[in-house]
């Protein structure tokens, strides 16, 4: 079954929105697989993004990714990568609709509270990357 990655940044930990974020995927219906509290290293957060290292807002996104915990989760269920993302909602949560969770919950896209891979490669490596032991059998197949 589809896997995808799914990480409630600094802005949406300390603002209380944990809850609200795993709701909406747990009321969507799919299956939460692993889920970690993690205060991420400088050098983890721009292997994270290195696909973006080129971009000016790079330095500033580390930044914002290291400056508090983030809650990094495995999400599975079906066509979850793609209906993942209609539930997050578009990167600028100025352009994201109202009832994702951008667009109900952030006005800058510095500060957009959560993210989702956005492929199926991703996010197995993404998943790889941030759960370097692996998910059990539990937690791999069961659906
Ligand atoms: P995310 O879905 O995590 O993927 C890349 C992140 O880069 C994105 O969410 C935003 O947090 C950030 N980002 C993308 N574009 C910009 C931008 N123009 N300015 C600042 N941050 C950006």
């Amino acid at each position: 079954m589809e896997q995808t990655f799914i990480m409630i940044k600094p802005d949406g930990v300390q603002r209380g929105l944990i809850g609200e974020v795993i709701s909406r995927f747990e009321k969507k219906g799919f299956y939460l697989k692993a889920m970690k509290l993690v205060n991420v290293e400088r050098s983890f957060a721009e292997k994270h993004y290195a696909d973006l290292s080129s971009k000016p807002f790079f330095a500033g996104l580390v930044e914002y990714i290291v400056s508090g915990p983030v809650v990094a989760m495995v999400w599975e269920g079906k066509s979850v990568v793609a209906t993942g993302r209609k539930i997050v909602g578009a990167t600028n949560p100025l352009a994201a609709e109202p009832g994702t969770i951008r667009g109900d919950f952030a006005v800058d896209i510095g500060r957009n509270v959560i993210h989702g891979s956005d492929s199926v490669e991703n996010g197995r490596k993404e998943i790889a990357l941030w759960f370097p032991e692996g998910l059990a059998e539990w937690q791999s197949n069961q659906h």
